[in-house]
């Protein structure tokens, strides 16, 4: 059973004068802690179920779409998200992916069995036809205003494939790099050449792609290249030297694991760390493994909501050894992590298509207010929700339509309303305690508000994102600001019906962000955030912060 801890007995006892409430937020908007990387608003699509396919593309030409496929409703769903990085092609798929499949004519590429996921059925590994590969994966992050981050075949690859795939991106067609013969004796000629391909292809530009990921989870037996840290490393250093010898400017992003595989991380940081420029993690909350029968319980509820505190422990914990690592270094080199996958995530059906509820929203909104925080404090340099269509996704398609989930939205409110300056806040609130589910352990005080503030650029916008992650009580909150002059506020509010509710094509705004109106002028009131809502406090001020 989930317990509230803290009561107050002011609230709880009839005819007792009025009192703060017990939860209470305290702002200081002179204390700008940092600016918070944008790329931890990132994204994820992978060669999976219904993403790519009926997802970001399609073949029906009845469907609007520009540039043979990409579909116009799914890119305006994308780009109202502003999503700042968008990761590609994979995933395990990236480890059994050849790039020269999905480049050139459309007719005449190939279609593949789809080696990562066939096992799991047609429906979550289909055929690809390969109609969309590279250019297409450039050409939507285009549309969208995404960097592209692409992940190479370590798994199956060669370090010249890599390097081939580096040139055909970023090389200029003068670039006379040699990139030669790999094991099996295909010779992947010189960067140019891949420039001159792209070119032929309708690209002279080059892309300009700037972060690259050598493998994924290549720690775990389910990877096609599974292998030991050391071998991994030692791999990491071929394909490091042979992408960068084409482009010196990329980003590399080395495999990293979660923390039950203790030994991986620092072994790979030992003998390849000074070629890393992030070391990527993933987390999935309560776990696939686990089997669980998700169901919409308040126990369940609670420790959904209560598991951002896990995604936490564990960013500090892989924080805590790159900076271990780096303290055993003569010469300082700058790692910084990359959780480019993490989402609620229960069971293989999921990998087709989900339709996620409120309550996993919650999750969602829990973890980008720590991924703020952790970007500044934890060397958190990207993040990339698992993943962005249909395949555990933010956005669901059917074959002609297409509608935002819960996931969808807090991303919308976070990337409309939070600002760029990290500013230091204090929160205490009402606590409850949660059952373990899956990976998320048993938990006592969790705290029932969550709350994130920020300032623009400009020091004009003052932001708090907070969360209730009460399961049915509004909290009445005392919020105190300090050093900055209110002058008007607005206030959106995402929530549902329900922890439970969903979203659908019948009703896209089930679960909805609903603007209010406000009237507050003055640095201290009283505001009730609702039950299982997320709330965007957003005050402006004609002045800058008091100097
Ligand atoms: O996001 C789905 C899959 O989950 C990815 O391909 C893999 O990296 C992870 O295990």
């Amino acid at each position: 059973m989930t317990h509230l801890l803290i009561l107050s007995l002011l609230f709880a006892s009839a005819g007792t004068v009025q009192a703060s409430p017990p939860n209470q937020i305290t702002v200081d908007a002179e204390q700008v802690i940092g600016q918070i990387n944008p790329n931890i608003y990132g994204h994820f699509i992978e060669h999976i179920g219904r993403c790519i396919y009926e997802g970001v593309w399609t073949d029906n030409p009845e469907v609007p779409s520009v540039y043979g496929g990409i579909r116009k409703d799914v890119v305006e769903l994308v780009k109202q998200i502003k999503p700042p990085i968008i990761r590609y092609p994979g995933g395990c798929f990236s480890d059994t992916y050849h790039w020269l499949d999905g480049i050139g004519p459309r007719k005449s590429r190939p279609e593949k069995e789809n080696l990562a996921w066939k096992a799991f059925g047609p429906e979550i590994g289909p055929v690809d036809n390969n109609h969309f590969g590279t250019d297409e994966f450039i050409q939507f992050v285009c549309l969208v205003g995404a960097e592209p981050y692409l992940n190479v075949n370590f798994g199956s690859g060669t370090p010249e494939e890599a390097a081939a795939w580096v040139a055909y991106c970023n090389a200029a067609k003068d670039n006379n790099t040699v990139i030669g013969m790999d094991e099996e004796g295909f010779d992947w000629q010189t960067a140019g050449f891949w420039a001159k391909k792209r070119t032929e292809n309708g690209h002279p530009e080059p892309y300009g792609v700037k972060y690259w990921g050598i493998g994924n989870e290549i720690y775990g037996f389910w990877e096609t290249g599974f292998t030991q840290p050391e071998k991994y490393a030692e791999g990491f250093k071929k394909f490091h030297l042979l992408m960068k010898k084409v482009d010196p400017t990329i980003k590399l992003i080395a495999v990293g694991a979660p923390s039950n595989y203790a030994k991986w991380n620092p072994r790979v940081l030992r003998f390849a760390g000074e070629y890393m420029d992030y070391l990527s993690i993933h987390l999935y909350v309560p776990a696939l493994e686990y089997a669980i029968k998700m169901t919409n319980s308040e126990e369940h509820y609670y420790s959904v909501v209560a598991a951002p505190l896990v995604v936490e422990k564990e960013l500090l914990q892989v924080g805590s050894v790159i900076k271990e690592w780096q303290e055993s270094l003569e010469e300082k080199h700058e790692i910084l992590i990359a959780f480019d996958e993490w989402n609620v995530h229960w069971a293989h059906k999921q990998f087709r298509e989900w339709n996620y509820s409120l309550r996993d929203g919650l999750f969602v909104a829990g973890v980008l207010n720590l991924l703020q925080r952790l970007a500044i404090s934890n060397r958190v340099g990207m993040a990339n929700l698992a993943q962005l269509i249909n395949v555990i996704g933010a956005i669901i398609t059917s074959e002609t339509d297409a509608y935002g989930s819960p996931l969808w939205l807090v991303f919308k409110l976070y990337r409309d309303q939070a600002g760029e300056l990290l500013v230091k806040s204090a929160t205490t609130s009402e606590k409850f305690e949660c059952e373990k589910l899956g990976n998320i352990p048993e938990m006592e005080e969790v705290p029932c508000l969550d709350c994130s503030a920020t300032l623009d650029k400009a020091k004009k916008k003052l932001n708090l994102i907070v969360i209730n992650r009460h399961f049915s009580a509004a909290l009445p909150t005392q919020i105190y600001i300090k050093n900055f002059l209110v002058k008007e506020g607005e206030i959106y509010e995402l929530n549902g019906p329900s922890p439970a509710s969903v979203n659908d094509f019948e009703n896209k705004e089930v679960v909805k962000i609903a603007k209010k109106d406000i009237s507050i002028s003055g640095s201290q009131f009283v505001y009730t955030f609702p039950a299982h809502s997320v709330t965007a406090l957003v005050f402006a001020t004609e002045n800058t912060i008091r100097e």
